[in-house]
């Protein structure tokens, strides 16, 4: 009884210690910034033969390595080698620079400092301002195994996103009733309007939740997360109407390629991109992108409105052109 009681006062500790711990910090950033993670040991110390360690944390609570540093080695890894290093702005300062930020740095950073004595461990949440969108093929609706659902992403200049950023999106009115992927292999949908269809009129608003999902053999949509644009989106001027081949050709005779529906979504919620023209895109979709509802465009919502997928062949559209930065 007494070895229960105090194993139960152990995890009331313990836990106590964790919530004292858990003094987050959050750095927003957009794509492409440089930005410095902040850790420090406090009072007067000299870090110089300690070892510090920056991990990230990943949505599937797996651990990437960032940067490992003692005395003089130093050494990062990965998608971070040539990006990440230490400030080191006095002799404790263990904060971390990350330059050229992208889409997958988005997330939560773990700095420890091991030095025998008093190892310190602090968390950074990095954010990024970008926009969830849902996606499906040409093919329609549930046809992404979550393979399928991070190349489609990729493709769209985008991310599988995470639970976080969904939830942010809902919470700034998403409501999209096809279930999709998020990138810790769970399956669920944004409503904000309950209704029969969408799990039910006489629910609550909210994330509606699968679960996790059988990665190779489960079938879903997807929602993907991208970033401010570095480089430029337009719709490019035509004296006519093109079909997919001629759009394609369009762009890149003007120095540039054909959008993506990632680069549509960033320039359209992040940018404020209004044009009432149905154009193509490079997933061979047309859409337009509406931030000023009107009359004949998009007249209830702001919204990126989609067209379809039609026949490649159909000279009926204009067609979006993306210019990376130089
Ligand atoms: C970020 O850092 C790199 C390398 O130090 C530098 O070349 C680049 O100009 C910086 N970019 C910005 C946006 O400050």
């Amino acid at each position: 009884m007494i070895a229960l009681f105090s194993l139960a006062l152990f995890f009331f500790a313990s836990s106590l210690h964790v919530e004292a711990q858990d003094e987050r910090i959050k750095v927003y950033a957009n794509r492409g910034d440089n930005i410095t993670l902040p850790c420090k040991l406090e009072g007067l110390s000299n870090l110089f033969g300690n070892r510090i360690k920056w991990t990230k944390l990943e949505d599937d609570s797996t651990e990437t390595d960032v940067l490992m540093s003692m005395g003089f080695h130093k050494r990062s890894y990965g998608n971070f080698e040539d990006r990440a290093y230490l400030l080191e702005a006095d002799s404790n300062d263990a904060t971390l620079v990350i330059t050229n930020l992208d889409l997958k740095d988005y997330g939560t950073y773990r700095c420890e400092i091991i030095n025998g004595l008093n190892d310190k461990i602090a968390e950074v949440d990095l954010e990024l301002q970008g926009v969830v969108f849902p996606y499906s093929p040409r093919l329609g609706r549930y046809n992404f195994n979550f393979q399928n659902a991070e190349a489609a992403c990729l493709e769209q200049d985008a991310v599988v996103a995470s639970f976080e950023q969904l939830y942010e999106e809902w919470r700034s009115g998403l409501d999209w009733c096809n279930a999709g992927w998020l990138n810790d292999g769970t399956v669920q949908y944004p409503i904000t309007k309950p209704r029969e269809p969408c799990g039910g009129a006489r629910t609550s608003a909210g994330l509606r939740n699968y679960g996790s999902r059988d990665k190779s053999n489960s079938r879903y949509d997807v929602f993907c997360f991208t970033a401010s644009l570095k480089g430029l989106f337009y719709y490019l001027i035509q004296p006519r109407k093109l079909d997919y081949e001629e759009a394609v050709n369009a762009c890149e005779r003007d120095g540039a390629e054909i959008a993506k529906v990632g680069h549509m979504y960033a320039a359209w919620k992040l940018h404020g991109y209004d044009r009432c023209d149905a154009g193509w895109l490079a997933d061979g979709s047309v859409r337009y992108p509406i931030s000023r509802p009107r009359k004949n465009c998009s007249p209830t919502e702001a919204a990126v409105r989609l067209v379809g997928f039609p026949d490649k062949k159909q000279k009926l559209y204009g067609v979006y052109c993306y210019k990376p930065q130089p």
